[in-house]
């Protein structure tokens, strides 16, 4: 593995020239932001040495450095799901990759269902914990000392720090951005309404496929890291409807100027 990361961190280092010290991942139909990156240097992930690439619609992979309203950063538009076949550790290659390139701070974004009630679709959702509902762990195996401990604490999933800024950065735009606790589960199915009815119970405020095995590597990496979440859609049993896709890359898209909006202050910031 580290081996892996050193190749595929080597490669993105020639082809990229100098990387910017904070990484965004973006989730479901907000890949369009790399499109308005200015000096914007790019590789397509599926170039990258061992790089997993996606095969879901709407996550073609590009990896890309440039300026984001003047602010350096590197986005990666098309992260891979363990639904998709990958283990967690294919899953979570990027962050590994992100923190050997010298990236200090993460970011990430995707799309989630609500199951609190007090949340509807295109709410904006700062991430303050999570319940690992995937039942897979991306640190499984052999630790590996170089990158981080056997045991990593997880009291803080979400790096704090960041967190704060999210939320005056938010504030200081007049955008309501709502916290909360996402449970993730290993999909493809959407969940069952009963299903939705546990997680209620079980305290999480809203529910997708991505985004824990990421924070678990990058706590274990040392590497800050903050989620939002766009919620797309009410969880099962709990909306009118059935849900689908289309109807989550739908929503994310139309919160895509609000969101870009907060990624862009808050990247500034960090
Ligand atoms: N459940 C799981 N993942 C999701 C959902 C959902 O309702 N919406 C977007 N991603």
């Amino acid at each position: 593995m580290h081996e892996q990361i050193r190749q595929a961190a080597a490669f993105v280092r020639q082809e990229l020239g100098e990387i910017p010290p904070r990484a965004v991942v973006l989730g479901s139909g907000l890949g369009v932001l790399v499109d308005h990156m200015d000096g914007a240097r790019e590789l397509p992930t599926a170039a990258i040495p061992h790089f997993p690439v996606s095969t879901v619609p709407g996550h073609a992979g590009r990896l890309v450095a440039g300026r984001l309203d003047g602010t350096p950063v590197l986005a990666l538009k098309g992260r891979v799901h363990a639904y998709e076949g990958y283990s967690q550790e294919q899953v979570v290659f990027p962050v590994r990759l992100f923190a050997a390139l010298g990236v200090r701070a993460l970011l990430t974004t995707n799309a989630v269902g609500c199951v609190n009630r007090l949340l509807r679709p295109g709410d904006l959702v700062l991430l303050t914990d999570q319940l690992n509902l995937m039942f897979r762990n991306p640190l499984r195996g052999p630790n590996d000392e170089t990158l981080g401990p056997r045991f990593p604490d997880m009291s803080a999933a979400y790096d704090t720090a960041l967190n704060q800024c999210a939320r005056e950065t938010a504030r200081e735009l007049g955008l309501d951005l709502k916290s909360g606790v996402m449970a993730g589960l290993l999909g493809p199915s959407y969940e069952t309404p009963a299903e939705i009815r546990m997680l209620a119970r079980l305290e999480a405020d809203v529910v997708g496929m991505s985004t824990i095995p990421e924070a678990i590597a990058a706590r274990h990496l040392g590497l800050p890291m903050a989620a939002i979440s766009c919620v797309t859609n009410f969880a099962a049993g709990l909306g009118a409807g059935t849900l689908n896709h289309a109807e989550v890359t739908d929503v994310a898209e139309q919160a895509r100027e609000r969101f870009s909006a907060l990624l862009s202050a808050l990247l500034a910031r960090i």
